[in-house]
């Protein structure tokens, strides 16, 4: 029996109402982008009806908005394992990341260098290639083509003595390969190098604690995590005090408010700490009886540990039935013993049907979910599909259920034998 209780957590969701054909519709297209609680929406319209404005001025709209801004602070501090002076709030998770490998491009000399991967989205891939034009060596990590696990002794190797950072992916939003981030920082630590840790995959999937993996830097972006388009970064208090952003004149000199460019989008903020504040709730709503959460930080980590457990048996009930279908591959883990290593997003290729083909064909019996690269673009390069399509990605979170999960299979098993 699962702590998850399906049943409520679909009626938070206003946009799981939606009816193609008179039938439900089903979002596979988490990973592009989760729906939002009704709370979420709420916030949203209520900070604009009752507080918008801009920051620090005397005025009671002002002082809201201030409010507002802190306590959604200390919600991500809560999601995170982090304190509220370590979250930077921006426009999304690629934003965020080009203005910090550009900060930190500016304490690197020619021959520094830094170590990507080729199973990371291109947003925690393209920020730091940007550097190789200042003489900084980028040096990228293969991938085991096999079940798109991140190469770990081409890891241990590329990491030397020169290299300032590593550059990790939690989790492959193409794949759903969950990567050993704890021993990435371990071995990027162990050199003298920063580890910036692209979360936003990973977090609508499992609990976080950037202290238990002292990670130097971790991004994730709310619009994947039930909450509004928007992007946060966790940096390490030491590394957002001495790093210097590039900002004007006039804004703040201290962090984390010198990392947030410009004005914020308030409202979206507003949705962010709801968004939290509904994934608490589900955590309460997942305890056993007489073990209430004591704190926020213990109730999300209750909803995600629910989450993840939940989305592990539907995701085993997806593969299962995947693999059954006549000439489609999963990429990536498949083994059920290794489940713990992904997360359940599930990328597929059936022969004779191309990925854009099959999301069309989807779209029509009202299950969407994305054909393409998803902007893992080293990786389906590497897979050899990038030229016919990329991949069908099938992008499962718990406000999805069984009975959606056996709709795409009888879904796919029409399209192949019909
Ligand atoms: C793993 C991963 N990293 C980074 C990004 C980019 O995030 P954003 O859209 O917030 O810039 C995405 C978006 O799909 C992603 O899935």
């Amino acid at each position: 029996m699962s702590a998850i209780d399906v049943t409520w957590v679909r009626r938070q969701f206003p946009a799981l109402d939606q009816k193609a054909k008179g039938r439900p519709v089903v979002f596979f297209d988490g990973p592009g982008g989760t729906q939002v609680p009704q709370r979420v929406i709420d916030a949203m319209v209520d900070y604009l009806a009752t507080s918008n404005a801009n920051t620090h001025g005397e005025f009671a709209t002002s002082t809201r908005t201030d409010e507002m801004i802190a306590s959604a602070r200390a919600a991500m501090a809560d999601l995170l394992g982090c304190d509220c002076d370590e979250v930077v709030f921006g426009a999304n998770m690629t934003s965020l990341t080009f203005a910090m490998s550009r900060a930190i491009g500016r304490e690197l000399k020619q021959g520094d260098e830094i170590v990507v991967t080729l199973l990371d989205h291109d947003a925690n891939y393209a920020p730091w290639q940007a550097l190789a034009e200042r003489g900084v060596v980028v040096r990228a990590v293969g991938v085991n083509v096999a079940d798109c696990t991140l190469d770990m002794d081409d890891l241990r190797c590329k990491i030397g003595p020169a290299t300032r950072v590593v550059a990790v992916g939690y989790a492959s939003n193409a794949v759903g390969t969950i990567n050993d981030v704890a021993e990435v920082c371990r071995l990027a630590h162990g050199v003298g190098a920063m580890c910036y840790v692209d979360a936003v995959h990973y977090a609508p999937h499992g609990p976080i604690d950037v202290r238990a993996l002292d990670c130097d830097f971790m991004v994730c972006s709310p619009y994947k995590f039930f909450g509004p388009h928007a992007g946060v970064l966790y940096g390490k208090r030491e590394h957002l005090a001495r790093l210097r952003p590039c900002k004007v004149r006039p804004a703040p000199d201290e962090a984390p408010d010198c990392w947030e460019a410009g004005t914020q989008n308030h409202e979206g903020i507003a949705g962010v700490a709801a968004a939290i504040n509904y994934l608490a709730e589900l955590g309460a709503r997942s305890a056993g009886t007489g073990k209430a959460p004591t704190s926020r930080r213990e109730a999300l980590l209750l909803a995600m540990s629910a989450i993840r457990e939940y989305e592990s048996q539907l995701a085993a009930r997806l593969i299962h039935g995947l693999l059954a279908i006549p000439g489609l591959t999963v990429y990536g883990i498949t083994d059920a013993k290794r489940a713990r290593w992904r997360t359940p997003t599930i990328s597929v290729r059936i022969t004779g049907h191309s990925p854009r083909e099959l999301s069309r064909s989807l779209a029509g019996r009202g299950i969407f979910a994305w054909d393409g690269n998803y902007y893992a673009i080293n990786l389906t390069d590497l897979l050899g599909v990038e030229d016919t399509g990329g991949m069908l990605r099938i992008g499962l979170v718990h406000y999805n259920t069984a009975e959606e999960v056996d709709r795409l299979l009888a879904a796919l098993g029409e399209i192949v034998s019909p």
